[in-house]
C-alpha cells in the first residue's frame, strides 16, 4: 500500500477527501494532514474545531493542536490560542523549532503574529447561541457544562513512507479559562514514528491524559500488534486500570495507523465514526461500536450520513 489516512469522526471527511488528491499524485503527508485540517478548521458547522468552536465559560474560543512529524519525532503544539485563522498551520511551523516548540495563550499569539498567520475573530454566532442555551441549561436544570469536545486527529502515511499526524480542537466547551487538554499534548493526543505508526485520540482530556494512550498504541505496534489490535489492548487496559483504582472514566476513542497503511480503532462510546482513506480503498465514512472490549465498524449507512448533516446544520433557537 503507497498511501492511508485514518481520521476522527465524519467532520474530517472532505479534508480527507482533498488530502488523498495531493497523496495519490505523490505528495508529502505533512502537507496532506495541514490541508485536511484546514479544510475542518475553516468549516463553520464543525462546533469543536477551529472557526465555530465552542467557547470556554466566558464564551471565549481557546483552540489546541498539534502537528508531529514521524520521520524526526518533531512536534509543535499551542494550547488555549485565540482568534487565528489555522491552528494546525501554526503548529506546523513549531514543529520546525528546535526550542519553545509548544507554546499557550499569550505567547502562542505573538509567535503566530510574528510569524505572519492570518488572524480572524473565532467566535460565531452560532457558537454564541450554543452557549446562551448550555449556560440556561446548566442554570435551569443544574446539567453538567462538560460535554462535547470532539477533536479532529488524523494520521497519514505517504508514497515515500513518512508519517505525520495533526489536531485540532476547541476542547472541552465551557471550560475554564486556560484549561487545555490531550490534543497538543506529545503522547496524549497523538504520537507518530514513520518506523512503526501513529495514533490519535479523542474524548475527555483529563482521562486521555492518564493513560499516554497514543504513545500506548504506538508501543504496541513496534511489539508487532496490528492497529486494531493494539488501539483495543491499550483502551482496555486503561480503563481496566482506572476502573481498578474506583475511579470515573470519560469518552474515549482512538484511531491508529501502521506503517503499511492498516488502521485501527478503539472507543468506549456508541456511535464514534471515523474516515478512512488509501490507495485501495476510497474515502469512507465508518461507524464503530465496543462489544466487551473489541471495537467493531461498519460503512455509515446513507441514513446515518443525511441524519448527520441535518444534525449540524439544525436551526438554534435562545429567546
Ligand atoms: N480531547 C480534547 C480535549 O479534551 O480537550
Amino acid at each position: 500500500m503507497k498511501w492511508a489516512m485514518v481520521a476522527t469522526w465524519r467532520m474530517a471527511f472532505e479534508g480527507v477527501e482533498k488530502a488523498s488528491e495531493i497523496l495519490s499524485v505523490g505528495g508529502n503527508s505533512k502537507d496532506a494532514i495541514e490541508e485536511s485540517i484546514k479544510m475542518v478548521e475553516d468549516y463553520p458547522f464543525y462546533k469543536s474545531v477551529g472557526y465555530g468552536g465552542l467557547p470556554n465559560e466566558h464564551c471565549e474560543v481557546e483552540l489546541d493542536g498539534a502537528f508531529m512529524d514521524g520521520d524526526t519525532l518533531s512536534f509543535g503544539a499551542i494550547g488555549g490560542i485565540k482568534d487565528f485563522k489555522n491552528p494546525i498551520s501554526i503548529a506546523r511551523k513549531l514543529s520546525m523549532e528546535r526550542f519553545n516548540c509548544f507554546l499557550v495563550g499569550k505567547g502562542a499569539e505573538e509567535y503566530a503574529k510574528q510569524n505572519g498567520f492570518e488572524q480572524r475573530p473565532m467566535l460565531t454566532k452560532r457558537a454564541e447561541t450554543h452557549y446562551k442555551i448550555r449556560k440556561r441549561d446548566i442554570e435551569e436544570k443544574g446539567l453538567s457544562p462538560y460535554d462535547g469536545h470532539d477533536t479532529v486527529g488524523i494520521i497519514a502515511l505517504d508514497s515515500l513512507k513518512s508519517m505525520t499526524v495533526g489536531t485540532s480542537t476547541s476542547g472541552l466547551f465551557m471550560k475554564k479559562r486556560g484549561r487545555v487538554g490531550d490534543s497538543p499534548v506529545s503522547g496524549s493526543g497523538f504520537y507518530v514514528d514513520s518506523e512503526v505508526g501513529g495514533a490519535t485520540a479523542t474524548g475527555l482530556g483529563e482521562d486521555i491524559m492518564k493513560g499516554c494512550l497514543s504513545y500506548e498504541i504506538v508501543r504496541l505496534m513496534a511489539e508487532g500488534l496490528s492497529p486494531q489490535k493494539a488501539a483495543d489492548k491499550a483502551l482496555n487496559e486503561f480503563i481496566r486500570r482506572i476502573k481498578a483504582k474506583g475511579s470515573k472514566i470519560g469518552e474515549i476513542s482512538i484511531v491508529a495507523l501502521n506503517n503499511q497503511g492498516e488502521f485501527g480503532v478503539a472507543t468506549n462510546i456508541k456511535n464514534f465514526s471515523f474516515v478512512y482513506s488509501s490507495e485501495k480503498h476510497k474515502t469512507t465514512v465508518y461507524v464503530c461500536e465496543n462489544h466487551e472490549g473489541e471495537t467493531t465498524y461498519e460503512e455509515a449507512s446513507e441514513e446515518w450520513l443525511e441524519a448527520y448533516s441535518k444534525r449540524i446544520k439544525e436551526e438554534l433557537f435562545f429567546d
